[in-house]
């Protein structure tokens, strides 16, 4: 088996993290990961948010755990870096898009030995003032819709058995 397939079946999602940081370097080779994904018509509609400011991190935390309805809890699991994947709403593919992205991601993160995990509610993060706010004053203009957050850092748990695969999923059609 290649190293590729097996670093694709043994990626599993982590919820308890380490508070410490990732060396710059790796979280740059994971998002340029994220940037080779495929898109419809090779546009590149997916932009990525690296967040590994600490008050930033935990303002989109909160803004999260309203949206969850669980407020006071963390949905990042503590995670020190969070990776945010949007996509511009104009491009017919870009939900595909941006999910290959977060794909790429945290398949990356798997690779570099970073525990990830897709932290869903980033459409209605955005579609929130403050979320709004925060690509304004990256200068981020235009209509994109947040696709997910890509968690990441080091895992405070051990690796998981993935959940056995379900049957009757392939058809051969020969
Ligand atoms: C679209 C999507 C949204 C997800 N949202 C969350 C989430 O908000 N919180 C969470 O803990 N896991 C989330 N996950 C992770 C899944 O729960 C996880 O991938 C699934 O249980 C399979 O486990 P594995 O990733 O370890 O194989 C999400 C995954 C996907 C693909």
């Amino acid at each position: 088996m290649s190293d590729l397939i097996q670093e694709m079946i043994t990626r599993r999602s982590v919820r308890k993290y380490k508070p410490d940081m990732i060396p710059k370097e790796t979280i740059d080779k994971i998002i340029e990961a994220g940037l080779y994904a495929p898109s419809g018509m090779g546009r590149q509609p997916v932009i990525i948010l690296a967040v590994t400011n600490k008050e930033v991190r935990d303002r989109l935390s909160k803004l999260n755990a309203g949206i969850m309805g669980a407020d006071g809890t963390d949905p990042f699991y503590g995670a020190p870096v969070v990776l945010v994947v949007l996509a511009d709403k104009k491009v017919p593919t870009y939900l595909y898009d941006g999910s290959l992205v977060m794909a790429n991601l945290m398949l990356a993160a798997h690779d570099q030995g970073i525990g990830s995990c897709w932290i869903h509610r980033a459409k209605e993060e955005f579609e929130q003032k403050e979320g709004k706010e925060l690509l304004k004053s990256l200068g981020i203009e235009g209509e994109y819709e947040g696709i997910g957050h890509c968690i990441l850092g080091y895992a405070d748990e051990p690796a998981k058995e993935a959940a056995p695969r379900k049957e009757k999923r392939v058809y051969y059609v020969e």
